[in-house]
């Protein structure tokens, strides 16, 4: 397969870019404002550029991890978010719908409002935030845009990444540093190692899937709960992890707080396992330990 990754800079771009590759896909990347090697630069939010990309790379599937990610920006910035979480990602499916190319959109439990969690594919869509509602309407952009795509929505993501800012590498960090950090205690998901995430993309994509799919770990828990996880795999003093309430942290969007994904639908189709969050954990920790870097 001939592969276009869309925000391969990113977290879930960069994992799938090794992923591909590792299968012996032919992938060309993209990066906004973070220069990753190997990657050309592409502004989802500029359709003409988006469709000659597409033209010239010619790929069997587009997948599109490129996104507004930072909620509370995005909900200070409603128009960008509308403009790279669902209009920058149907320009890109329409012109992969011209070009016969299939399409993998990556999108978010926080679609959910969070009072039933964890929710399966065909609950009902609330979101409450900015970054979820402009997230929904790009699953639908994409999905009428062409017949061919594969919605994947996920949470939490965390393992390995170039830019090391994800979930745990922030805990990791205030715990090495004996810096407090304040960790909402009642907000659940379930935390998903980003090699699982990518390995599943893939797979789904080999088997020519579509739909919607939820992809995230097996294990659902709280963000506190998941933070002192991290602190007892890697062996550092949990203590300075304070738990607290959402409402506490004075974030500008809602979170959903009973969320979670289930993934019985994926489960039943893939080989790829789906980790639980101490499997994951300790994989990240067999990974970066060696590799010093735990800054
Ligand atoms: N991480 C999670 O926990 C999580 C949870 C649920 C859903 N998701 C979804 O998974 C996808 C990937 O998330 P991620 O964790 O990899 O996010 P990320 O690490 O923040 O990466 C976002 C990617 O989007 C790119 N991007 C930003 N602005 C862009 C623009 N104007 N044009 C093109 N690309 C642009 C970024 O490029 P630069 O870095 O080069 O600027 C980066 O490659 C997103 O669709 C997100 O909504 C993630």
């Amino acid at each position: 397969m001939r592969a276009l990754v869309i925000g391969a800079s990113g977290q879930v771009g960069g994992a799938l870019c090794l992923e591909l590759g590792r299968r012996g896909h032919a992938v060309v990347g993209t990066h906004a404002r973070t220069a990753a090697p190997g990657t050309v630069h592409l502004d989802l939010g500029d359709a003409p550029t988006t469709e000659r990309l597409l033209g010239e790379t010619a790929p069997d599937w587009v997948f599109c991890a490129g996104a507004l990610t930072h909620v509370d920006f995005c909900e200070a910035h409603p128009d960008d978010a509308a403009r790279l979480n669902r209009d920058g990602p149907r320009a890109a499916a329409q012109a992969a719908a011209r070009l016969g190319a299939g399409f993998v959109f990556y999108s978010t439990e926080y679609i959910f409002d969070g009072t039933a969690g964890p929710y399966g594919e065909d609950d009902r869509a609330n979101p409450l935030s900015v970054y979820g509602r402009t997230k929904w309407e790009g699953e639908l952009a994409v999905r009428e845009a062409l017949p061919r795509c594969l919605i994947l929505r996920t949470t939490v993501v965390y393992g390995p990444e170039r830019q090391e800012k994800n979930f745990v590498y922030q805990v990791i960090r205030h715990c090495r540093e004996g810096e407090r950090m304040s960790v909402p205690a009642d907000q659940v998901s379930s935390p998903t190692f980003n090699g699982d995430l990518a390995a599943a993309s893939v797979e789904l994509v080999e088997h020519d899937a579509r739909g919607v799919y939820h992809v995230a770990g097996t294990s659902v828990l709280d963000r506190y709960a998941f933070a002192r996880l991290v602190a007892e795999v890697f062996g550092l003093d949990d203590g300075w992890l304070a738990p607290v309430p959402t409402a506490r942290l004075g974030q500008r969007a809602p979170r959903p707080l009973r969320g979670g994904l289930r993934v019985e639908r994926a489960l039943r189709v893939l080989a790829t396992p789906l980790r639980s969050a101490r499997e994951g954990l300790e994989t990240m920790r067999d990974v970066i330990a060696p590799l010093g870097k735990l800054r």
